[in-house]
């Protein structure tokens, strides 16, 4: 048995905050932000939370697979900006869909969260338990990032992205490449809530805010080399030539890293598609959003192979190589 991608969906702020939005924020400049991250803007929340973007994404991504709510046994959400603890977010989109008949859990892996979450779904549809699961990517990271920390609060976008991953008699999922490196995850941190109980010296602090908190360069030079190393072991697992891959979807995190990557691997930059010039970072949401407008946009074709390929904190990398197998509502 095989699984492939039968539908997409997205969901997105209606709040456009462009560079010169900073410029009144921060010390900083539309040509600092263009020129070191290729960002122009990016929608921040000023409203939704991290399940109603996971909810409106999940619904497109339903319609666009042509099945309902009752046909969805697994719903796995990607996430580092949950609206709480528990309900998780997936458990949320459970709620505002009614997918009665669901498995719903979330999962943490930074912003390679959608990859890890696919290769999750891939295998749990293949093992023969589940045929229909809905796989997000969602974030509000406006709600983590530090407003006076001008080297990250341009970065971010917040939004989300969902896949329904299906039993296929053909092969759509082809193969997975991850990894994980949590001795360098100083890097790249968001904090949790300190320990504090009647047993501890420090029985009731003040919680202290979470802010996203990052060595930019490191994750930089961390990204580059994870990038390639995902995109060729994923080609190698798949059995496919890279030539013939016509896009690399990449985690939209900086275009500069995505220019390094296509530089150092020979590969035309035009083959990396990106839209974060328009969306910045959406984190674990930025994969499935960008694989939507790609979509919507008639740009995938029958049989096409793609690769998405992530990295993010833990640390975290990973790649998954996919054949575009158009749902029947779609065309073949
Ligand atoms: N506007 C203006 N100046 C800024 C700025 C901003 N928004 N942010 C940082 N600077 C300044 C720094 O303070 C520093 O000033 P100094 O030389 O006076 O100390 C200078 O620009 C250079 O900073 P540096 O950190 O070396 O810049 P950079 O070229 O590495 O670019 C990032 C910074 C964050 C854009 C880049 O490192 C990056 O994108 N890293 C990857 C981050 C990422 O993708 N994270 C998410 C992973 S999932």
């Amino acid at each position: 048995m095989y699984t492939k991608i039968s539908g997409t969906g997205s969901a997105l702020p209606e709040n456009r905050v462009t560079n010169l939005d900073f410029e009144r924020l921060v010390d900083t400049t539309d040509e600092w932000i263009t020129a070191r991250t290729g960002i122009s803007e990016r929608r921040i929340s000023s409203g939704e939370n991290t399940s109603d973007f996971a909810a409106r994404a999940a619904a497109n991504a339903l319609s666009s697979a042509g099945i309902g709510p009752l046909d969805v046994d697994l719903v796995i959400a990607a996430t580092v900006s949950p609206d709480s603890f528990t309900p998780t977010v997936s458990c949320q989109v459970q709620k505002a869909l009614g997918l009665a008949g669901a498995t719903c859990f979330d999962l943490w892996a930074g912003c390679t969260g959608f990859i890890f979450a696919l290769m999750t779904a891939d295998s749990l549809i293949r093992s023969g338990a589940f045929s229909h699961a809905l796989v997000i990517g969602a974030e509000v990271l406006s709600k983590l990032v530090d407003w006076t920390d001008r080297g990250t609060c341009v970065l971010f976008g917040d939004g989300a992205g969902a896949v329904v991953l299906s039993q296929s008699p053909n092969p759509g999922v082809l193969a997975h490449f991850t990894g994980s490196d949590g001795t360098r995850g100083s890097v790249l941190c968001i904090d949790g809530i300190p320990l504090a109980n009647p047993w501890t010296a420090d029985q009731a602090p003040s919680p202290p805010h979470s802010v996203i908190r990052m060595d930019g360069q490191e994750v930089f030079k961390f990204a580059v080399t994870a990038m390639q190393q995902s995109i060729r072991r994923v080609c190698e697992l798949a059995g496919i030539d890279l030539d013939d891959v016509p896009y690399i979807i990449p985690h939209q995190a900086n275009n500069r890293i995505i220019e390094s990557v296509a530089g150092r691997m020979k590969i035309p930059r035009s083959r990396f598609y990106t839209n974060l010039d328009r969306r910045g970072n959406t984190s674990a949401a930025s994969i499935p959003i960008a694989l939507d407008e790609m979509n919507r946009a008639g740009v995938l074709k029958p049989q096409m192979p793609l690769v998405l390929v992530g990295f993010g904190g833990g640390l975290t990398w990973g790649a998954s190589m996919i054949r575009w197998i158009p749902s029947s509502r779609e065309g073949s």
